[in-house]
């Protein structure tokens, strides 16, 4: 078959009307491929003779041009169509509102943990930390609560396996751990999970305790109120009227309880203080040498003080929050920022 010149006007109107890159690339194969249009023709060449074979050739060079050149052109444009489409597919509308971004908080127990670790790092306590996953020796016995210690029974104790293994009821025992590990002098601070069986408006069955612990030669219970005095002064307020009740702990010897004027009344008596005027923040007291003894430390030689506060009874105070099982909701408004005039 010879290759007439009207066949390049049906190739060009082909061409042309090709709608896709696709449709364009079929009518390419049906003209120029290797079984197309084209090819067929030159194959034909050889059926004539001389002059009309270079005539004919010539020809045909000039209409592969022309096509290839028209094929080029329209792959340009549907290209440019294309990415056109595109755009116009995914146009972002710029005047459009935004969606707000909505600041973020920490979490009122860990502001409540950081400034209470601060306090402390800057008078020279390192965090040392212990297994919520404790045995009876570190939880009970080395704190001077042996097999039939009575104080066990307050404890509420999860118990994984009766009699050995159990869920930390407090961070005391990581006192003992870091005496053991790394013996005195020691300054250390422990916040961690502790968990009770209880469960009410002021217990959940997990909360978080700071301990501390000051082991050195010559620790007084002087030491100890100015340290404790000086933390609840700069985590509440300047100037709050403190006392130290005497009372008992295992583990101390003497033992206090250190009670905050209630700054919710000014001491006229509230639901808060239970009438009493004053509100209970934390145990202290200077470490039994029974509790030296079981970490390996010589009572004769050494001294110590140590404290033990809940990082929610804490923040619900300083934060007046009312209910401790709030702080598990997940309400966001948790994570929102407080404005600036309530407080740090
Ligand atoms: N472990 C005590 C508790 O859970 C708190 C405590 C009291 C810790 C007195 C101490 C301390 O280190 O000296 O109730």
């Amino acid at each position: 078959m010879a290759f007439e010149p009207e066949f390049l006007d049906s190739a060009l109107a082909a061409i042309s009307s090709a709608g896709t890159l696709a449709e364009l690339d079929r009518v390419r194969v049906h003209w120029l491929g290797r079984q197309g249009i084209l090819s067929e023709a030159f194959r034909q060449l050889a059926t004539l003779s001389g002059a009309e074979r270079s005539a004919a050739g010539q020809g045909l060079n000039r209409a592969r041009d022309a096509i290839e050149e028209a094929i080029r052109k329209r792959r340009e444009s549907l290209e440019s169509d294309d990415v056109q489409r595109q755009l116009a597919r995914k146009r972002v509308d710029v005047t459009l509102p935004g969606r707000g971004v909505l600041p973020g908080a920490l979490h009122p127990l860990t502001q409540a943990r950081l400034l209470i670790e601060n306090h402390f790092q800057g008078s020279g306590f390192t965090i040392a930390t212990g297994p919520e996953i404790e045995d009876d020796f570190h939880n009970f016995t080395a704190l001077n609560m042996g097999p039939d210690h009575p104080a066990r029974a307050a404890h509420d104790t999860f118990y994984l396996d009766p009699g050995s293994i159990l869920l930390r009821t407090h961070t005391s025992p990581v006192q003992v751990r870091a005496l053991r590990r790394w013996g005195p002098p020691l300054r250390i601070m422990a916040p961690g999970r502790v968990y009770r069986r209880d469960s009410d408006l002021t217990h959940t069955p997990m909360f978080h305790q700071v301990e501390g612990l000051v082991v050195d030669r010559e620790i007084s219970w002087a030491e100890m109120t100015g340290l404790l005095s000086d933390f609840l002064h700069a985590f509440f307020t300047e100037g709050l009227k403190i006392r130290f009740r005497p009372s008992y702990f295992p583990f101390t010897e003497p033992s206090a309880e250190v009670d905050l004027e209630c700054f919710f009344c000014a001491q006229k008596g509230c639901r808060v203080c239970k009438q009493s005027g004053w509100i209970e923040v934390l145990g202290c007291g200077l470490v039994h040498p029974e509790v030296f003894r079981q970490s390996g430390v010589d009572p004769g030689e050494w001294s110590g003080l140590a404290f033990g506060m809940g990082i929610e009874r804490l923040a619900m105070l300083k934060y007046r929050i009312g209910d401790i099982r709030w702080f598990y909701d997940n309400d966001l408004r948790f994570l929102t920022p407080r404005p600036a005039a309530s407080g740090s």
